[in-house]
């Protein structure tokens, strides 16, 4: 409930446990046939982090991050590749309350399904080429603490028909 995104990150460093725990979330997500479809290619080198935003008109942020997380698609490692999408936001999801929940602020960057994304981040971390790069996370102390959010919307709830 008080999980938001967070674009705005203090210099405090983030150590390796925690980016381990968040990892540790990702990889605890549901999926299609427990296929866990899913690597992660942790990124701390500045000059990567930094050329993101150059190629990714929504990640300004990624400036300040010190790492972030690609979180890559394996439809080659999936019975029901199908769902690989899916299967990669139930993770995304988990690695960015994992997060919250260590007092660290993360934002899911989006890639999937654009090609013009797929391809600059393609040129920059060079992955396989059946390798999908899903969604980028940075993550940080938050400069500030993020401010929740209520969207229940009763409305939006049926009960036993539409
Ligand atoms: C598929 C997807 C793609 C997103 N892409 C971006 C992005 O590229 N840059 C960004 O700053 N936020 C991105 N977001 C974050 C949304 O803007 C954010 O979740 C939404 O505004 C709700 O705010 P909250 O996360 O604070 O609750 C994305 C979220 C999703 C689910």
């Amino acid at each position: 409930m008080t999980r938001r995104s967070v674009r705005k990150f203090s210099t405090k460093p983030v150590n390796e446990k925690d980016v381990e725990t968040v990892l540790k979330a990702g990889m605890q997500a549901p999926s299609a046939n427990n296929n866990q479809p899913w690597h992660f290619i942790v990124l701390r080198s500045r000059q990567i982090l930094d050329e993101i935003p150059k190629v990714h008109p929504y990640a300004a942020m990624v400036a300040e991050a010190p790492v972030a997380i690609l979180v890559c698609g394996v439809p080659t490692e999936a019975r029901t590749p199908a769902y690989v999408a899916v299967d990669c936001s139930a993770a995304t999801e988990n690695m960015l309350l994992a997060a919250h929940a260590l007092g660290l602020g993360a934002v899911w960057v989006g890639i999937y399904p654009r090609e013009e994304r797929d391809a600059a981040f393609r040129k920059l971390i060079p992955i396989p080429d059946e390798i999908i790069p899903f969604a980028l996370i940075p993550l940080g102390y938050p400069q500030e603490p993020p401010v929740q959010a209520d969207r229940y919307r009763p409305e939006r709830v049926h009960q036993e028909q539409w």
